[in-house]
């Protein structure tokens, strides 16, 4: 799970901080209004933790925005933000950028997460650094984790645990991409990535070291990766011990669709989102 570093869009102020992070203070003004632009751009999606280059379809990880995130945490004071009569202290207030998402009672999103316009969140929560594209349905009680990079047209089904990455700093992010659908209470984290268009059947687990075997031909497929346009679900492989043989976690490849063709399970109403129902 290789990530590259690329050319940041924020400034290199934030690295000269990221040097001197252990001085500084919340007290320190000129330190704090250059994490705090460096944050708000992340939160406007003019810069992003991580994202897939064209070329080469690698993840490329901006450190830059990464410390601007984790200086935020240590420089912002504790703001108050409220909704209704409920009120949240915390030094990352909630974003006010939501213009075109359809949020629903109990949705949080924390400021230095990008919303896409025409997404929908049900009661869910978007860390910092989190990047949710357009069309993307956030379930209820699916978490998405700092940094996690969720594309255009996504399902996040209820309960779904995205990972994230302030900890440890150097870790790649979750990439989620455009037209997957990720089943049920599935946990994908540090670096895993579910690539266009594949589905993840409710409970699967995909972390960076899982194996992922196709059941079709038996080939062990690149480790951590839901394949484009497949159906995966959970499973076990044998393996032996000391202590005899047991199955460890896998994730199965049970079908390859044509490119473009999203599983008839994972076909999300139009209804459910326009309406915002839950599925
Ligand atoms: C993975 C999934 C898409 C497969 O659907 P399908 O292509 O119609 O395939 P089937 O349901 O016939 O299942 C194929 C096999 O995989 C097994 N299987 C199905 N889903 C599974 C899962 N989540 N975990 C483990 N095994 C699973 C089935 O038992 C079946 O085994 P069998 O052939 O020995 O009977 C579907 O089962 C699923 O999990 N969808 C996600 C549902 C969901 O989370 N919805 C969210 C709404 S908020």
């Amino acid at each position: 799970m290789s990530g590259t570093h690329h050319a940041s869009p924020l400034p290199d102020v934030i690295d000269e901080l990221w040097e001197r992070r252990t001085e500084l203070t919340p007290g320190d003004a000129r330190a704090r209004e250059a994490v705090a632009v460096a944050v708000d751009a992340i939160d406007a999606g003019q810069a992003r933790v991580a994202s897939i280059d064209p070329v080469t379809d690698e993840v490329v990880v901006d450190e830059r925005a990464k410390r601007a995130i984790l200086l935020a945490f240590r420089l912002m004071p504790m703001a108050r933000s409220q909704v209704g009569d409920f009120r949240y202290d915390d030094r990352v207030p909630l974003t006010t950028r939501l213009d075109g998402v359809r949020v629903l009672p109990g949705a949080i999103v924390r400021w230095g997460a990008y919303v896409a316009p025409g997404t929908v969140l049900m009661p869910s929560f978007v860390n910092i650094g989190a990047y949710v594209d357009t069309g993307t349905m956030v379930d209820t009680w699916a978490t998405v984790g700092s940094g996690a990079q969720i594309g255009k047209n996504v399902h996040l089904s209820g309960g779904v645990g995205i990972g994230g990455v302030l900890e440890p700093p150097s870790a790649v992010p979750v990439v989620v991409e455009d037209e997957a659908m990720v089943g049920s209470r599935c946990m994908v984290v540090g670096g895993a990535r579910v690539r266009q268009g594949a589905t993840l059947g409710a409970g699967a687990i995909l972390t960076p070291t899982t194996h992922v075997i196709d059941v079709e031909t038996g080939d062990e497929l690149p480790r951590g990766e839901a394949p484009a346009w497949s159906v995966c679900v959970g499973g076990t492989r044998p393996r032996d011990f000391p202590g005899g043989t047991f199955g460890m976690p896998c994730l199965l490849v049970l079908k390859r669709l044509p490119a473009g063709v999203r599983h008839d399970k994972s076909a999300l109403n139009q209804i459910l989102r326009d309406h915002g129902v839950d599925a």
